[in-house]
């Protein structure tokens, strides 16, 4: 498959095909996105829970996600990379935000950055993309934002809510973000949004009418651990998480049992070897 670029995602956008895009962590769950046909893979901030059992995203640093960032980046032969700006780290300024999305690109090796924010970071999205690194927008609810917002909560639901994240999203349109998540709004706001804009919305809980999706990947292929919080959104698309399980159980017992390992998983000492040494 040919390298997505800024023009594939134009192009599918402009076809109305929808935009499917994942998360990945590392270089396992990056390649098996990539050769699985993602257009996008996001190294999001969600990282913090999902790959370092961390609380929430706002403990996770941007070293953190650099690393993980290089490791998708080494899997990614034809997906698009989108890293996540982490909490404290482009909202001081917009100098600040390009700083560490050039940061991003030169260690991270990601294609592009996405960062939460409307309107008030339309100067920030500004002086990202007018330095080349494209910026995928983030609006509706933000994570990192949470205390703010009262917790995880759908955004946009009362008339006067759906027009702020319609102002926002046509900010980040007119700062030159390339695209929009739209996360947990309803699907009516979020396919209005749609059809105002001239670039494409990427929803997770905004419904069908979103020029594209995404998800975390460890929540739709079921990978894991019981107790996970999971929102309205997500679909579990698979159950890596007990198929591990299962593995990890046999493999105990087989151990346990001296069942494990076979001759087949054995080296046998050479016939004369063995005789030479034990003479
Ligand atoms: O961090 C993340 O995984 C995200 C997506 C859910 C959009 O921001
Ligand atoms: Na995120």
């Amino acid at each position: 498959r040919k390298k997505v670029t800024m023009s594939t995602i134009k192009s599918l956008y402009q076809k109305g095909e929808p935009i499917a895009m994942i998360t990945a962590h590392d270089f396992p769950s990056a390649y098996v996105a990539d050769q699985n046909g993602m257009d996008i893979i996001l190294v999001g901030d969600s990282l913090a829970m999902v790959a370092l059992g961390m609380e929430d995203t706002n403990e996770v640093e941007v070293e953190d996600m650099l690393l993980h960032c290089r490791s998708v980046a080494r899997a990614a032969k034809s997906a698009f990379t989108v890293g996540d700006l982490p909490m404290g780290s482009y909202e001081i300024s917009p100098e600040q935000a390009l700083a560490t999305a050039i940061r991003f690109v030169k260690h991270g090796k990601a294609q592009s950055v996405k960062l939460e924010g409307g309107k008030e970071f339309a100067p920030t999205i500004r002086k990202i993309t007018t330095a080349g690194i494209p910026v995928l927008a983030h609006i509706g609810l933000t994570p990192q934002r949470q205390n703010a917002l009262g917790g995880f909560r759908v955004q946009g639901k009362t008339s006067a809510g759906a027009m702020r994240v319609l102002e926002d999203a046509l900010a980040v349109q007119e700062a030159g973000a390339f695209a929009v998540v739209l996360e947990a709004v309803p699907a009516e706001v979020a396919t209005l949004i749609t059809q105002k804009l001239s670039i494409p919305t990427i929803g997770i809980g905004a419904g069908s009418g979103c020029s594209g999706q995404v998800l975390v990947q460890i929540d739709l292929t079921g990978n894991f651990p019981p107790g996970r919080f999971m929102p309205k959104f997500v679909k579990k698309f698979g159950d890596i998480w007990s198929e591990s399980a299962k593995a990890v159980v046999a493999y105990r017992d087989e151990v346990k049992s001296k069942q494990f390992p076979a001759p087949e998983h054995t080296y046998p000492m050479p016939a004369e070897e063995f005789e030479a040494d034990g003479a």
